[in-house]
């Protein structure tokens, strides 16, 4: 007998918000620097999601840098009461848009200010601590130093929820000796599986986990094994990558990102596709799992 499906809603700090988000770094010009490529078409496509139902949007000063949270308070602002925009610091953009770590305590306390400013918000529902050791991903290194500037911010009453971004298993526990964690976004794809015990632990906790780059990025996810399935059940193979995401655990969060508003719509939709688990087990096989259980056919 099939076991039930997830629900379509998670918890994310103190708000219930629907798992399929949306993500709005690639709304920034190329190389997600300067000002977007349709300005007209980026308001469109925030409106869009919204009116679409979707309740919670990643965003950051850094992409742009500043582009993307004055896009979303252009469109959108005065936020309904729902919505739920999270953000993050830690990272700086050169003007050979670099990414640089900006992480003492004045640049990630102007940071929240920024965004704040930016944003046009009094309070940050959730921020993100985008940890910067190694230009590779994740890499070991200690956050107390950063993470408990960001937990002051959040006792001045500036900052709702503290998350962390780009971090490993040592530095999520680390982090929550220092503060509530109430979610992680990491890199994570149905071809990307490094994190799959971490995901398990956090949903044991009921900590989100929001994979980044969950279409595959800058170089979008492409795999016969991802077309098959789609052409099968009469779907797009970035819609089975977003629904193998959503089946895979509860507290998965999506935050695909699009500038485009064929690929918004596409991506919507993807919330109503249910994979059998035949296409599941052949979509598991793509990448080997790294750590505790893959196979799951909720
Ligand atoms: N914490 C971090 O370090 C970190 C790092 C990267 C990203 N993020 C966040 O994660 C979000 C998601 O990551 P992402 O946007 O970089 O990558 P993504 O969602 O994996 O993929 C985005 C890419 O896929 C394309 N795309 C989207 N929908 C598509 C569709 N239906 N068919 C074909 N192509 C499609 C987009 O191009 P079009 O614009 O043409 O649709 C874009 O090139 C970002 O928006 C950002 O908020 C966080």
């Amino acid at each position: 007998m099939p076991l039930p499906r997830h629900s379509d809603t998670f918890t994310l700090g103190s708000r219930t918000v629907k798992r399929l988000g949306y993500g709005a770094m690639q709304l920034a010009g190329p190389g997600v620097f300067g000002p977007p490529k349709d300005h007209a078409t980026a308001l469109t496509v925030l409106r869009t999601a919204i009116a679409s139902g979707v309740n919670h949007i990643d965003t950051s000063d850094f992409y742009g840098p500043h582009v993307t949270n004055r896009l979303i308070r252009e469109a959108l602002a005065p936020y309904p009461d729902d919505l739920v925009i999270v953000t993050k610091i830690g990272a700086r953009r050169g003007e050979d848009k670099s990414w640089n770590p900006a992480f003492s305590r004045d640049e990630l306390t102007h940071a929240v200010h920024d965004n704040l400013r930016n944003l046009g918000l009094d309070v940050l529902e959730v921020v993100n601590l985008r940890v910067m050791f190694s230009p590779h991903g994740a890499a070991e290194g200690s956050i107390e130093a950063p993470l408990t500037v960001l937990a002051d911010l959040q006792r001045q009453g500036l900052v709702r929820h503290i998350g962390l971004s780009n971090v490993t298993p040592t530095q999520v526990a680390e982090g929550q000796k220092i503060c509530p964690i109430v979610c992680v976004q990491n890199h994570y794809n149905v071809a990307h599986r490094g994190d799959d015990a971490l995901i398990d632990s956090l949903a044991r906790d009921g900590i989100a986990y929001v994979p980044y780059f969950p279409l595959g990025g800058f170089t979008p996810l492409q795999s016969s094994t991802l077309s098959e399935v789609a052409q099968r059940l009469d779907a797009t193979p970035m819609q089975v990558a977003i629904a193998w995401l959503l089946q895979r655990a509860p507290n998965m969060l999506l935050i695909p990102g699009t500038s485009s508003m064929t690929h918004l719509h596409e991506n919507l939709a993807a919330a109503k596709l249910q994979l059998p688990d035949d296409a599941i087990r052949a979509l598991n096989a793509i990448a080997a799992p790294v750590g505790a259980a893959s196979v799951t056919s909720v």
